[in-house]
C-alpha cells in the first residue's frame, strides 16, 4: 500500500475492508474516532490553540459555570431528591463538569446529592478528567462507565456538549433509481480511501424520513442510528425515575438533506477519508431526529433553541460583566471576546443548538 503505515488505523481499515468489502461511513468513522488502539480520541488529548480543534467549555468557565446553574434548578425542579446522579456524556478534558460543579457549589445542598459519572470511551482523556476533577470531588471521585447503560439507576441529571457529532454516521445518496448507501472502499491502484455506492439491493428506502424521500439525485441523507439508540434510552431513563438532559452541540433543527461530515485537524479542514485516525471527524446533530427518538423512548423534549438564545437567558451577559470587575483589561477584553464566541450568530450562537430532555411531569426546562 502506497503511502500509508499499514501498522496504523489506516492498514486497519484497509484489512477490514478486503475481508468485509466495501463499509459503512458509520463503520469507517468509528473505527477513525474510536478504534481501541488507533482512534482519534483514543490516542491523544486533541483540544486546545495547540491541538484540533476548541470547544465551548474550553472558551469560557462560563459556559460550564451557567450549566452547572442549570443542573441545580433542574435538581430544584424535580423536587430535590437526596441523590441524583450528574451525569456527562464525552465530557473531553472535564472543563465543563469542573466549572459546572463550582458553580453549583451556591446550592450546597445539590452539591451533596449529585453523584458524578462520566461516560468516556479514551482512557487517556479518562486522565485528564480524573487530574482535573479529583481535587474538586475529594472522598466521592467520579465514576466512569463506556456507556450509559453502566450509570445506575435513579433521577439523573446529564449534560452532552459536542458528544452526539462524535457519533457515527451513515450516509445516503438519492441515485436515478433511488436511495443507496454509501460505502467506503479502498483504491488499490490510487492508494487511498474512496466512497462507492452499495449495489447490493436492501431496505434503505424505509430509512429515509417521507419528507426527504423525494429529494433530487444527487442528495444526501445522513443518519445517526447510535445518537438515535442514546436518545431513546435516555428518554426510556427520564420517564422511569425522572431528570432532565441537556443536548449542546452543532446542527440543524429538524431532518433535513445534506452532506455535513467533515474532518477536523489542526483547525482546518482536511478531506475526510484521508489519514483516518488523525483527523476528528464530526457530523452535524439532526436534532429533530435526536427529539423524535427521546420522545419514542418517553422523555418530554423543548426547543431546539439556539445556544446564544440559551445563553443570554441563562444570564451569561450578567456572569460576564460580574468577572469584569474584578479582571484586569486583558482579561476583560477576554470575557467580552468569549461572550462573542458563545452567543454571536457570526460564530457559535446560532449554528450550535441546545435541547433538553426531562421527564414527562416536567413543566418546562430553564432557558428554552
Ligand atoms: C468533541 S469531544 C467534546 C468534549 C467535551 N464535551 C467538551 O465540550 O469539551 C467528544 C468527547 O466524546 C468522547 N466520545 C466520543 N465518542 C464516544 C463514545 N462513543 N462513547 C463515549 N464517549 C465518546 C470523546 O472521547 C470526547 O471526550
Amino acid at each position: 500500500m502506497r503511502g500509508m503505515d499499514d501498522g496504523g488505523l489506516a492498514g486497519h481499515l484497509r484489512r477490514r475492508i478486503a475481508v468485509e468489502g466495501p463499509i459503512s461511513v458509520a463503520a469507517f468513522m468509528g473505527d477513525a474516532l474510536g478504534h481501541p488502539q488507533h482512534g482519534y480520541y483514543i490516542t491523544a488529548d486533541r483540544f486546545g490553540a495547540a491541538g484540533d480543534f476548541v470547544t465551548a467549555p474550553e472558551i469560557s468557565q462560563m459556559f460550564g459555570e451557567l450549566i452547572g446553574l442549570w443542573c441545580a434548578h433542574t435538581w430544584s425542579a424535580m423536587g430535590a431528591p437526596d441523590q441524583v446522579s450528574l451525569v456527562e456524556l464525552g465530557p473531553g478534558r472535564g472543563t465543563l463538569m469542573r466549572d459546572a460543579l463550582r458553580a453549583a457549589a451556591m446550592v450546597p445542598q445539590f452539591r451533596d446529592a449529585a453523584r458524578v459519572h462520566l461516560v468516556e470511551t479514551s482512557p487517556v482523556l479518562r486522565d485528564r478528567q480524573r487530574e482535573l476533577l479529583a481535587p474538586a470531588l475529594g472522598d466521592r471521585p467520579p465514576r466512569w462507565h463506556d456507556t450509559l447503560a453502566g450509570v445506575p439507576d435513579g433521577p439523573l441529571l446529564v449534560i452532552a456538549n459536542e458528544f452526539f457529532d462524535a457519533l457515527p454516521i451513515r450516509q445516503f445518496e438519492k441515485t436515478a433509481h433511488g436511495w443507496t448507501e454509501r460505502m467506503v472502499d479502498f483504491d488499490e491502484e490510487g492508494g487511498c480511501f474512496r466512497f462507492v455506492l452499495d449495489r447490493r439491493p436492501g431496505p434503505v428506502e424505509a430509512l429515509i424520513p417521507a419528507a426527504i424521500r423525494e429529494a433530487p439525485p444527487g442528495s444526501v441523507f445522513e443518519a445517526c442510528p447510535a445518537a438515535m439508540a442514546v436518545a431513546h434510552e435516555l428518554g426510556v431513563r427520564l420517564a422511569a425515575s425522572g431528570g432532565a438532559a441537556l443536548i449542546v452541540d452543532y446542527g440543524h433543527p429538524v431532518s433535513a438533506a445534506g452532506e455535513t461530515l467533515q474532518a477536523v485537524r489542526r483547525h482546518a479542514f482536511v478531506p475526510v477519508l484521508k489519514a483516518p485516525g488523525t483527523a476528528d471527524l464530526t457530523a452535524h446533530v439532526d436534532f429533530g431526529m435526536l427529539a423524535d427518538a427521546a420522545r419514542s423512548g418517553g422523555a418530554r423534549t423543548w426547543g431546539p433553541t439556539t445556544q446564544g438564545a440559551f445563553l443570554a437567558a441563562l444570564g451569561i451577559r450578567e456572569r460576564a460583566a460580574q468577572l469584569r470587575r474584578r479582571a484586569t483589561p486583558e482579561q476583560a477584553a477576554d470575557i467580552d471576546s468569549a461572550v462573542h464566541r458563545l452567543i454571536d450568530g457570526s460564530e457559535m450562537g446560532t449554528l450550535f443548538k441546545v435541547l433538553a430532555l426531562t421527564d414527562p411531569r416536567q413543566e418546562g426546562a430553564a432557558g428554552i
